[in-house]
């Protein structure tokens, strides 16, 4: 009677319903932000097709989130959509899979559609798989909602699966003892400009550096290898520079071209964004440009200290720090008050060789709200330079409050009109344009004088944000060269975060090596979005190998392009000034994948001498090699 009573009551006990928006939101991998519980991936309420849903998950394409469940989970339940708070429309498709099959899926939705209900049958699945594709397309604008998302289940609640984490491997040995001169043979300015560059040295020190036929407009720093001054009338200057420590010397012929290009490398350097955003003030963008001589990231080459967003005054705001006048009664713009003197701050940069950047946006806001330039062009170019500031992105928001984003004249117009201010300044200012590859900007960047111009929307420490950007550059090549380069946006390695809260990059080992190879691949700028002051071992060494950076900055400047793309498995090469091709081969698959290669893909047939960069290594001479590549790692080869 007893036992019966018992069975009766555990059939009685009802089956309970786990919200998704409950377990820990860590677990979701996903392109863009972080995945947030009961709101969208920007923190408004869920909201699908005109419908709001109280409760689920909001999150951004490609978004992935693995369940554990004990077989004994009964059903999945949820209304699915793009989030209505996408600025602009984007595309996701959303797949449910359990146990590896896949049970459901939307099929392409997009903005203002209605949600769809998904309901799934859990009896005996162990485990359920979540997945939001980008639609297709690329990931921009892809803010998806598991509204409503529940589990009903009998036995244990539903556990998000970690994933295995890389652990992360060093490849590159060390910079020698001896002096050894790096970065760019080819610098680029135009006459009578102030200049400042430092000579890109490594080994041991004290070191004293050199310079035959040096222009007399400029003087070099015999200690630090700063080079400042002057540049002389238009004319090609091949200066000698010498670098000379107790163990020997090195010497490197560097062509300074002064006429009417600059940026005849790509840019390299940091750039506050990717990890303060609004966090960003003087004090931040001072210790970044002490930890790149502390690190040691000048003698590599890396050179701009880029503020991004968020150093002028927030219009209309009461915040004592943000808020104020936005401009002076002539007109000319005011730093917030996190950014007390400008001119001391590119002054403080530029006493140790680096380069200054800034940024603003051609509407009368900046994508964060803060005051831009609309209607004084020339003031802010002018005010720039009074500054000292050596480069300025120049981002589109809010200018679609001037003119729509339709049509090459609107597009086009804001840009030209800076172009114009930018040539009445007696500055040499990078041109960095910043609209997200609106209206093919590759095509017609160089002619309003864009030294480089972002192709993509913002990137995301992701492999699916990362890889997305960087593998559908092909095509871009061909527009790009000494002076104008395309920008698949600024690097995700080290601690990343928008914000005041940083965090280790989510892309792993493997992806990172995939990142900076690509980057470099396609003579892309070369922008740090850590916080320097973190850099750890691996981070410092990714970013500091000589050879790979050679590729990003070879002279000859001719990006690499696909050369084929197979089960997972793409090889991307690109010709070198010296007559040789730097091939990087690359695994998007899940898992280690072994490929063979062979130089005559890249148009070169027989044996041929292969160096292996990362490991600054050659490996002999081969028609045919193999190498086992780690998922979504890569192989960066020279092959003479
Ligand atoms: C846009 C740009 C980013 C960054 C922010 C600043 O989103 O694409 O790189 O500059 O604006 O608000």
């Amino acid at each position: 009677m007893l036992a019966l009573s018992v069975l009766a009551l555990v059939a009685a006990l009802p089956q309970q319903t786990f919200r998704l928006g409950d377990i820990d939101l860590s677990a979701v991998s996903q392109g863009w932000g972080v995945a947030h519980k009961d709101v969208s991936v920007d923190g408004h309420p869920l909201t699908i097709g005109g419908t709001q849903y109280a409760h689920g998950v909001g999150t951004h394409a490609v978004s992935q989130l693995t369940l554990s469940l004990d077989g004994k989970a009964i059903q999945f339940d949820a209304w699915v959509g793009l989030d209505d708070e996408a600025l602009q429309e984007g595309s996701v498709d959303f797949h449910v899979v359990c146990d590896g099959k896949e049970k459901w899926s939307s099929g392409v939705m997009r903005k203002g559609e209605p949600a769809k209900h998904v309901t799934v049958d859990l009896r005996g699945v162990k485990t359920l798989y979540l997945k939001v594709g980008d639609g297709g397309d690329d990931i921009n604008y892809d803010h998806a909602d598991w509204a409503d998302a529940v589990v009903k289940y009998d036995g244990k609640p539903p556990k998000p699966q970690q994933t295995v984490k890389e652990k992360p491997y060093i490849l590159t040995p060390k910079a020698p003892h001896t002096p050894r001169i790096n970065g760019p043979v080819v610098l680029g300015a135009r006459p009578g400009r102030e200049f400042v560059w430092r000579i890109p040295a490594t080994g041991d020190r004290p070191m004293a550096f050199s310079a035959e036929i040096l222009p007399s407009t400029l003087k070099l720093d015999p200690v630090t290898g700063v080079v400042s001054g002057t540049t002389p009338n238009a004319g090609t200057y091949t200066i000698r520079f010498g670098a000379k420590n107790r163990l020997g010397e090195d010497h490197r012929d560097i062509r300074l071209t002064v006429g009417d290009r600059i940026a005849l490398t790509p840019p390299m350097g940091w750039n506050s964004w990717n990890c303060f955003a609004t966090a960003v003030d003087d004090a931040k963008v001072r210790l970044a440009a002490d930890a790149f001589v502390k690190a040691g990231l000048v003698d590599h080459g890396w050179q701009y200290v880029n503020i991004d967003d968020c150093w002028s005054v927030i219009p209309h705001s009461n915040d004592p720090v943000l808020g104020g006048p936005t401009r002076n009664e002539d007109g000319t713009i005011r730093t917030n008050k996190k950014f007390p003197d400008m001119k001391s701050l590119t002054t403080y940069i530029h006493s140790m060789g680096l380069r200054a950047g800034i940024y603003s946006s051609p509407g009368p806001t900046t994508c964060g709200g803060y005051t831009s330039t609309y209607g004084h062009e020339l003031q802010d170019a002018q005010q720039w330079a009074n500054w000292g500031f050596d480069y300025i992105k120049y981002d589109w928001c809010s200018y679609s409050e001037i003119l729509k984003p339709e049509g090459l004249d609107n597009l086009q117009k804001p840009y030209k009109d800076m172009q114009a201010a930018l040539a009445q300044v007696n500055r040499d200012i990078v041109y960095s344009l910043c609209q997200y590859g609106m209206g093919d900007v590759w095509k017609w960047g160089e002619s309003v004088n864009g030294n480089c111009w972002r192709t993509t929307g913002d990137i995301g420490d992701s492999w699916s944000s990362m890889s997305s950007i960087g593998f559908s550059q092909d095509g871009h090549e061909k527009y790009a060269g000494p002076g104008h380069w395309n920008d698949p946006d600024m690097l995700v390695v080290g601690w990343v975060g928008w914000g005041p809260q940083l965090h280790p990059t989510r892309l792993t080992p493997s992806e990172q090596y995939t990142h900076i190879t690509l980057w470099s691949l396609l003579s892309a700028p070369l922008l740090i979005g850590c916080d320097l002051t973190k850099l750890d071992d691996f981070t410092l060494n990714l970013l500091t190998n000589d050879e790979v950076l050679a590729v990003d900055q070879d002279p000859l400047g001719q990006p690499a392009h696909r050369v084929s793309a197979k089960e997972g498995i793409e090889v991307w090469a690109r010709p070198l000034a010296d007559g040789t091709k730097a091939v990087g081969l690359f695994n998007r698959n899940d898992e280690a994948t072994t490929v063979v290669f062979r130089p005559s893909e890249v148009g070169l047939p027989g044996s041929h001498l292969i160096r292996d960069l990362w490991r600054q290594k050659g490996l002999g001479s081969f028609s045919e090699v193999m190498f086992t590549i780690r998922a979504h790692g890569c192989e960066l080869l020279k092959v003479k």
